[in-house]
């Protein structure tokens, strides 16, 4: 059957992310409430045991690294308890422009919040170049982000482009009337305002130093991966695919797959609802493993309880380097029949006595 084949092929692990020691950003993405977090952080404390210093980010508005390993994170990194080597922050993609500005050193009467207003979606680029700036200036190996639900992390990706081509316009334009606006402002109020518009082009001339530089990151395999995550169900096999081909547009390297909730048929015990359930998944999973021969496709299991701290998540991360083993299932099993037993038992009971009181 193509699906063992397919199976065989590629190892159904994320190891291929830890043995590359190149990578310095992975983003973890996929449709929402699919396991992104879970995933992310799963994958951020994997790699904390063979890199030196791992940094994982959120950019989901939504924030839930804080939920997830039970720990308040803000835009500063912080070490997350429990591990010496990991930290978390949370960054807002809808930054404060005076914040950001700031940040930038840029106290020249809201420039940036000007351009932000000419140009769509530049504040949000900005603000994203801001980080890439902070975090590369840090000492961090490997950046593991956790994005926003799809379209948001497409737009993200487009960031880089975005910024370059509003600065290209602007570098345009200083080209242009650099000359002319420089006179005129050293004729209306003298030569410190030449200096501010030199200054302030300068200072853009950096900033798209960075972009560039993102951009060129972003588009390298040997330093950017994109995680792909979903489930196995019809829509989000469609997302996926939306997404790996979206990927592939943006020149971004993308080829693991990792599937979340799924049950496994030996977990399903006597229930008629989870057989179902079972049935529709594997039609899916056969779907995932015919399309994505080339990707490691990573399966990872449907928990009874959601998966929260620090605890829940180290063993959950393992099933990202060994496939999932259904020892832990077979107990399940046979607490399930015990349960049977035990109410065949009481029924039995039940009927004896009904019995003895007709005799
Ligand atoms: N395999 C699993 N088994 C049980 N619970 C899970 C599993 N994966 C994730 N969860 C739980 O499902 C919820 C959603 O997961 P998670 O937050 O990782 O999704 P997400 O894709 O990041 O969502 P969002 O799009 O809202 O950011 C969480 O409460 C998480 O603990
Ligand atoms: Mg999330």
């Amino acid at each position: 059957m193509s699906n063992h084949v397919d199976e065989e092929t590629l190892e159904p692990t994320l190891q291929n992310v830890l043995d590359q020691t190149s990578l310095k950003w992975i983003f973890v993405g996929g449709k929402g409430g699919v396991g992104k977090t879970t995933t992310s952080c799963s994958l951020a404390i994997q790699l904390s045991k063979v890199r030196s210093q791992v940094l994982i980010i959120s950019t989901d508005p939504a924030h839930n690294l804080s939920d997830a390993f039970r720990q308040k994170f803000t835009k500063t990194p912080t070490r997350v308890n429990g591990f010496d080597n990991l930290h978390a922050m949370e960054v807002d993609p809808n930054p404060d422009m005076s914040e950001l500005e700031t940040m930038e050193g840029m106290e020249d009467g809201g420039f940036l919040a000007e351009i932000s207003s000419s140009i769509p979606g530049i504040d949000e680029a900005m603000s994203f170049a801001e980080v890439m700036k902070r975090v590369q200036s840090m000492d961090y190996s490997c950046i593991v982000f956790d994005t926003a639900p799809t379209g948001h992390t497409l737009r993200l990706l487009q960031f880089p482009s975005t910024l370059e081509k509003g600065l290209g316009k602007l570098m345009t334009l200083k080209d242009s009337f650099g000359g002319i606006l420089s006179m005129a402002s050293s004729l209306m109020s003298g030569p410190e305002n030449e200096d501010m518009l030199t200054g302030m082009m300068d200072k853009l001339e950096k900033l798209k130093a960075i972009v560039e530089e993102v951009n060129s990151q972003f588009k390298s395999a040997d330093l950017t991966t994109f995680v792909c995550v979903c489930i196995p169900e019809f829509l989000s096999l469609y997302e996926t695919e939306r997404l790996v081909q979206e990927l592939a547009k943006f020149e971004i390297d993308c080829r693991n797959i990792v599937i979340n909730q799924v049950i496994f048929p030996e977990e399903v015990g006597t229930s008629r609802l989870l057989q179902a359930r079972v049935k529709m998944q594997q039609k899916y999973l056969e779907q995932f493993y015919d399309l994505y021969e080339d990707f490691h496709i990573v399966k990872m299991p449907l928990l009874e309880e959601e998966v929260r701290g620090t605890e829940s998540l180290k063993s959950f991360s393992e099933n990202l380097i060994s496939p999932y083993s259904h020892t832990s299932i077979k107990d399940l099993d046979r607490h399930v029949l015990e349960l049977e037993v035990e109410q065949l038992k009481a029924k039995l009971h039940d009927a004896e006595s009904r019995l003895a009181h007709y005799c």
